[in-house]
């Protein structure tokens, strides 16, 4: 079985590491502060988690999650990161991440940025629009009437593929928004950004959903 680095541990990252001990992976995991602090967590994770530096979560993961403040995207590591299947949870909020023009123009999207970032690796948007909490209360097995569905955008089908399997596992339903490019159709204040939907629904809000610009 696969390991699913995390860099980020904060209310996603520790979720999505939940979700993946749960389904069977084994979890590196790690933060800003260093891996010390997260012993509390990895005691809860039990024998299929560790914690170590960013740097050795982002080497030990087969897939790799960014689940950080944006602001601090640029120090995600790059080599290490190169070839891998990275899935990209953030989100921009101004007052948080500061002002970050492009964005402020809509001329890219945050998952861009960081593509930009790590230009050898297969990006997937993913995890974005879904309450922390939620993804370990709302997730069911494959073919339960109205289960929840998620969005991901990427560039590369089969990065695509794995993510999809992965929210699978996860017991959630995938919509593919398209590139990286069309991920502003899901980011915050959109129709899709925060409530249950199913997979129809889903594709109804990210049809419905416009630019700043436009509203
Ligand atoms: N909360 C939600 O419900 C939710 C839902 C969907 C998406 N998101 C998005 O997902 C991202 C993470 O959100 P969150 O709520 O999980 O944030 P959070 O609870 O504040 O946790 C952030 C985590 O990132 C770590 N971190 C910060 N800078 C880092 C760096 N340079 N290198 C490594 N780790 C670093 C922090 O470590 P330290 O604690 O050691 O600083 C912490 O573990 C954000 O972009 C957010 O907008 C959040």
């Amino acid at each position: 079985m696969a390991t699913i680095g995390l860099i980020g541990a904060g209310h996603i990252g520790s979720q999505v590491a939940r979700l993946a001990v749960a389904n069977g992976y084994d979890v590196v995991i790690s933060n800003s502060r260093g891996p010390e602090t997260l012993s509390a967590l990895v005691g809860e994770l039990g024998a299929r988690a560790r914690a170590g530096t960013v740097l050795e979560a982002a080497k030990a993961g087969d897939i790799v999650v960014v689940t950080i403040p944006l602001k601090n995207y640029r120090q995600v590591p790059v080599e290490p990161l190169a070839g891998k299947v990275v899935i990209d949870t953030n989100n921009y909020y101004p007052q948080r991440d500061g002002h970050i023009p492009e964005l402020d123009r809509e001329s890219t999207t945050t998952s861009e940025l960081l593509q930009a970032h790590l230009p050898e690796s297969r990006v997937v948007k993913a995890f974005n629009h879904i309450y922390a909490a939620d993804l370990t209360t709302h997730g069911q097995p494959a073919g339960s009437k109205n289960r929840r569905a998620l969005v991901i955008a990427g560039d590369d089908p089969a990065a695509k593929e794995t993510v999809t399997h992965l929210l699978d596992q996860f017991g959630f339903d995938t919509v593919d928004a398209g590139p990286l490019k069309e991920g502003w159709r899901i980011q915050r204040d959109t129709p899709g950004y925060g409530p249950r939907r199913t997979a129809e629904e889903l594709r109804r809000d990210l049809a419905a959903a416009r630019r700043y610009a436009d509203r």
